[in-house]
């Protein structure tokens, strides 16, 4: 059984249909041990603790400094020890420590086909609002390993959509989520926990 730490910031729509999929057996030989969030408001505690599963709020905010915060967030983690953390739109960055003592087991959600869109200040509706001023016809989500670049670990799966002449970056991520976030992060969680996925010089290799 993969043990799994999922981590969110906001709304928690990608930690919902990881709960959905686990639910309806989409995601098979997976649990939730934790979710972690940021933000004492996000709605998805809520979820979480209407699952039974342990919210944990764990703000820099709260810490002396950035150094104190990663301390602890990497101890409360080793203390969990997740077979795998999955970043449903979490908006911290991961401490250098947590990747190397986490490597190759920590997945993260991103709005856009990398390397498009991607890296320091893109997030969130942000993403959608700079692939609008750009005007590209396509645009999707990427499920990817985290290693200590942004946005730059090796990539488990990608799904492109179609963007509309008249979308507002609302609506737009919108149809992302939809299209791609919802269906590939289930997918990426169910492909490792059943044994699918490999790291092999750098590169994802995904066996049926
Ligand atoms: C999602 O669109 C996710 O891809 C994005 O934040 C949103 C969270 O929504 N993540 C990033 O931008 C990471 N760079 P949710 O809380 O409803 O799942």
């Amino acid at each position: 059984m993969l043990r799994i730490v999922v981590c969110v910031s906001g709304g928690g729509t990608n930690l919902q249909a990881i709960l959905d999929g686990i639910d309806c057996g989409r995601i098979t030989n997976t649990q939730i041990i934790a979710v972690i969030s940021n933000n004492a408001g996000a709605k998805a505690l809520s979820r979480a603790e209407g699952h039974g599963i342990p919210g944990i709020l764990m703000s820099p905010k709260e810490y002396e400094d950035r150094e104190a915060f990663n301390r602890a967030f990497t101890g409360k983690m080793c203390e969990l020890d997740p077979d795998l953390i999955v970043l449903a739109g979490f908006l911290v960055k991961i401490p250098r420590q947590m990747v190397e003592r986490f490597a190759n087991r920590i997945i993260n959600i991103h709005p856009a086909l990398i390397p498009s869109f991607c890296g320091v200040g893109y997030y969130g509706l942000k993403v959608h609002e700079k692939a609008l001023e750009r005007g590209v016809k396509l645009t999707g989500a990427t499920v990817h390993f985290v290693n200590e670049g942004m946005d730059e670990g090796p990539i488990i799966a990608q799904k492109a959509v179609a963007v509309e002449e008249d979308d507002t970056p609302q609506q737009l991520q919108r149809r992302v989520m939809e299209q791609a976030e919802w269906i590939l992060l289930p997918q990426a969680i169910d492909d490792i926990a059943n044994g699918r996925i490999r790291v092999v010089d750098g590169k994802v290799k995904k066996s049926i």
